[in-house]
C-alpha cells in the first residue's frame, strides 16, 4: 500500500508540513519492509528511525505551541504520548515475532497511518490555524 504526504494532509505551517512529510516517509519506509518479508532485523531498525524522527518531529511540534500560547498544548502533548507508548508497544509486539507478520502490519495500519493522518488532520490543523492567527492578528 502506498503511503505518502498528499494535499489532504497540509496544515498550512511549513515547518509542521515539512516535517510530516519526513515522518510519512520513515512511516512508508516501515510499511515497506513489512510488505517485503523483510526479517526483524530491518524491520527493528525502520521502527527506530521512525521513533526517533517521531521523537525530534513532536517536540518540534510542542515547542511551536509553546510558544505561542497554544490552549489545547496539554491535551495535544497527551496525544503525542499515547502515539509513542503506541511504538514502544510495537517495539514489544515485533519483539516476540520471528519478524513482521501481517498482524503486525496491520496494527501499524491502523495504530499508526490511520492514527497520525487523523491526528493530523485534525488536532495539527488547529496548532497550525492558531499559530497562523497568531502571527497575522490583523486578520478577521
Ligand atoms: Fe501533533
Amino acid at each position: 500500500m502506498l503511503i505518502e504526504f498528499d494535499d489532504s494532509l497540509i496544515t498550512g505551517n511549513d515547518t509542521i508540513d515539512e516535517q510530516h512529510k519526513e515522518l510519512i516517509k520513515k512511516i512508508s519506509d516501515l510499511v515497506t519492509s513489512c510488505e517485503n518479508g523483510d526479517g526483524k532485523v530491518k524491520a527493528i531498525k525502520m521502527l527506530d528511525y521512525l521513533e526517533e524522527y517521531t521523537n525530534f518531529h513532536f517536540s518540534a511540534e510542542e515547542e511551536l505551541q509553546k510558544k505561542a500560547n497554544y490552549p489545547d498544548y496539554d491535551k495535544h502533548h497527551a496525544k503525542h504520548e499515547e502515539f509513542k507508548q503506541t511504538i514502544k508497544e510495537l517495539f514489544d509486539y515485533l519483539d516476540e515475532l520471528e519478524g513482521p507478520t501481517k498482524d503486525f502490519a496491520d496494527k501499524v495500519q491502523v495504530q499508526v497511518v490511520d492514527w497520525l493522518f487523523k491526528h493530523i488532520k485534525s488536532a495539527d490543523r488547529s496548532v497550525a490555524e492558531y499559530i497562523h492567527l497568531n502571527n497575522n492578528p490583523d486578520i478577521v
